[in-house]
């Protein structure tokens, strides 16, 4: 695993065919590396004596000192050329940015591709056709950063096969305030895959949930193996692309892979405890709450709200996912009467209504969050009723320490999206709609259960 330490944690970078002209690829992703990473940086292009005010060279080669990791974005008709003086300058790890091997049919050039990682045997291979690393301190991504937004650090670590989905993914993240550590596109895999880095990500203490976008997969038993020991420890949930028979057509022509049957794979998922997304906004949603909240140990959870219609909405999605609205002890109902007022509800859903303070809402969660035959809680926070203060999002936060499981559901426009942003910062999971934040419970309760399995 050592030489994955070069991925993410190099020296020195070389950027193979870094461009003089703004826009370009080359150039965008020798800017961002710029202010982003503090070792040292080699732009390599024979056409260049100096870009971006870092002195170019003409080939590794002419480089003097050692490179821990070369990023190569030269046109595919020249890609092994530069990877062979790579392998002269004793370069261990490369990212190939470059497209035009198998997803194109350019199978021979990714088959040599191939076999110059087996024959050299010391180099490792990241791509080809893919988008790189990103992760704080190395940029590699070639969408400038006025265009697509960078995510906070956080504890999702996200595999993908499409730069596309997953760079997009970064946008939104980045937009909601969702927090990220290493983000990985492996393109064509023609060396690095999944497992491989699913193994990395096991041991790495900064990934709580590892969330994968998946087209395909080359060693299905050693997946389900490695994924089988891995999410004993950690969540997996992974979202498989191309399922209907045109989207495995689409998936050829994308990375050049085999996509194979969604049931297969469906059944792979559940063997190996992996949570399987349904679509792009499950992988996001799930990801978010795996790596933020506690599991939820067994499927009674309460729902909390400010928003009667909303209370009903989350209680019809968990009934209708399996999981219960159990009555409060005695004791909380009680408690929960002698400050809230008449016209509140203490049956569960438990309305504390449109009136309803920081205060309230505190004292709510305390007695919800300690109630014996409450495991987790679906809080709703309207947060444009006009009694709410902003410190709402510190009551939130601070019900981290009962130890059970907590999703919000926050919907609306821009004043509330910039509260879901404190709120997701602080690791607390912001949903748009009940209906997100019941199912990001749910899938606690199915973490819970795999943790649970023998
Ligand atoms: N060594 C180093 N640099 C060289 C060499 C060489 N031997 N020869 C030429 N160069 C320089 C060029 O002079 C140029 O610099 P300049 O702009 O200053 O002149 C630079 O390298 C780039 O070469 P170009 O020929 O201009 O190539 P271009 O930038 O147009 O395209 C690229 C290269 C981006 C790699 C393109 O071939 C490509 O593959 N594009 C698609 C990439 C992509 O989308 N990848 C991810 C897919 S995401 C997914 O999920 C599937």
């Amino acid at each position: 695993m050592l030489f994955l330490e070069k991925f993410f944690n190099p020296k020195s970078v070389a950027v193979v065919g870094a461009s003089r002209t703004p826009g370009k690829i080359g150039y965008t992703i020798l800017e961002n590396l710029k202010y982003s990473f503090n070792g040292k940086i080699y732009p390599i292009n024979p056409n260049a004596i100096e870009i971006l005010g870092l002195k170019a060279y003409p080939s590794v080669l002419d480089v003097e000192e050692p490179i821990d990791h070369a990023i190569i974005v030269v046109p595919a008709e020249i890609v092994l050329k530069v990877i062979k003086e790579g392998i002269k300058k004793k370069i261990k790890v490369f990212t190939i940015i470059s497209s035009g091997f198998s997803e194109i049919g350019e199978k021979e050039r990714e088959l040599e591709l191939k076999k110059l990682c087996k024959t050299s045997r010391k180099i490792r291979i990241l791509g080809p056709n893919c988008i790189g690393v990103y992760k704080k301190d190395l940029d590699m991504i070639f969408f400038p950063k006025k265009r697509l937004k960078r995510p906070p650090e956080g504890f999702i670590s996200f595999i993908t096969q499409s730069g596309a989905f997953g760079s997009i993914l970064l946008d939104i993240m980045a937009n909601e305030g969702v927090g990220v550590s290493k983000f990985i596109s492996i393109g064509n895999k023609v060396d690095i895959d999944e497992i491989e880095l699913i193994k990395y990500l096991e041991k790495d203490l900064s990934t709580r949930c590892i969330a994968i976008y998946l087209e395909s997969v080359k060693d299905g038993l050693e997946f389900i193996k490695t994924a089988k020991r891995v999410t004993k420890t950690k969540p997996i949930v992974c979202f498989k692309a191309g399922k209907t028979e045109k989207g495995v057509e689409a998936v050829a022509s994308h990375t050049g892979a085999l996509a194979g049957s969604a049931q297969i794979y469906s059944a792979a998922f559940k063997q190996a405890g992996i949570i399987e997304a349904k679509s792009s906004e499950e992988i996001f949603d799930y990801a978010k709450a795996l790596a933020n909240q506690p599991v939820l140990k067994d499927n009674k959870i309460a729902v909390v709200t400010d928003g009667g219609g909303f209370g009903i909405v989350a209680t019809d999605t968990a009934i209708n996912c399996g999981l219960e609205l159990p009555s409060l002890e005695n004791s909380s109902i009680k408690a929960l009467k002698s400050f809230l007022p008449p016209y509140a509800s203490t049956k569960n859903p438990i309305d504390i209504t449109g009136d309803a303070t920081v205060e309230r809402y505190q004292k709510t969660l305390e007695i919800v969050l300690k109630d014996k035959n409450v495991s987790g809680v679906a809080c709703i926070a309207l947060m444009q009723i006009p009694t709410l203060t902003d410190e709402i999002v510190d009551v939130l936060k601070d019900c981290k320490v009962f130890g059970k499981p907590i999703t919000v559901c926050s919907a609306g426009s821009d004043y509330v999206l910039e509260r879901n942003r404190k709120l997701e910062r602080l690791g607390i999971p912001v949903y748009p709609t009940p209906e997100r934040a019941v199912k990001a419970l749910k899938v606690l309760y199915e973490y819970g259960k795999i943790l649970k399995r023998k």
